[in-house]
């Protein structure tokens, strides 16, 4: 009986999308308002999903408070109020899209976690506009 645990988490960052090998009309095109040049921010939302077994003697799939401490160490105090782009080392070289940001999340959590537990990420960039990445 596998069960999932879900923890919301919350930050504002900053970002811009761009290629590189673009001149700034076709990132324009591209990336519209989220290639301004000038950056602009973002109220994420996050939804982190462990999934495992019930430990018969705690009732936990994870202790709460285990995960919560865990989100705030490796997400919130990295990504909170910080320009991604230019303060954030995973995105020194990678666009800081929803996509790429979910996915540098589960590999942040990941690595945190038992192997027995399955690791699920949602992030919402904007309240309609959300990912899902499951590491598959
Ligand atoms: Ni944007």
């Amino acid at each position: 009986m596998r069960v999932t645990v879900n923890r919301k988490a919350h930050f504002n960052a900053a970002h811009r999308l761009f290629c590189r090998d673009w001149d700034d009309t076709k990132n324009k095109e591209i990336f519209g308002k989220c290639s301004n040049p000038n950056f602009h921010g973002h109220n994420y939302e996050l939804i982190v999903g462990v999934t495992g077994e019930i430990d018969p003697q705690t009732g936990f799939v994870i202790d709460m408070k285990v995960l919560k401490d865990l989100i705030y160490s490796e997400v919130e105090t990295e990504f909170d109020h910080k320009n991604l782009n230019v303060e954030v080392p995973e995105f020194k070289d990678l666009n800081p899209t929803a996509e790429n940001i979910a996915v540098v999340i589960w590999n942040k959590l990941r690595i945190k976690l038992s192997k027995d537990l399955d690791l699920s990420v949602t992030l919402y960039e904007t309240p309609r506009n959300f990912v899902t990445y499951t590491g598959k």
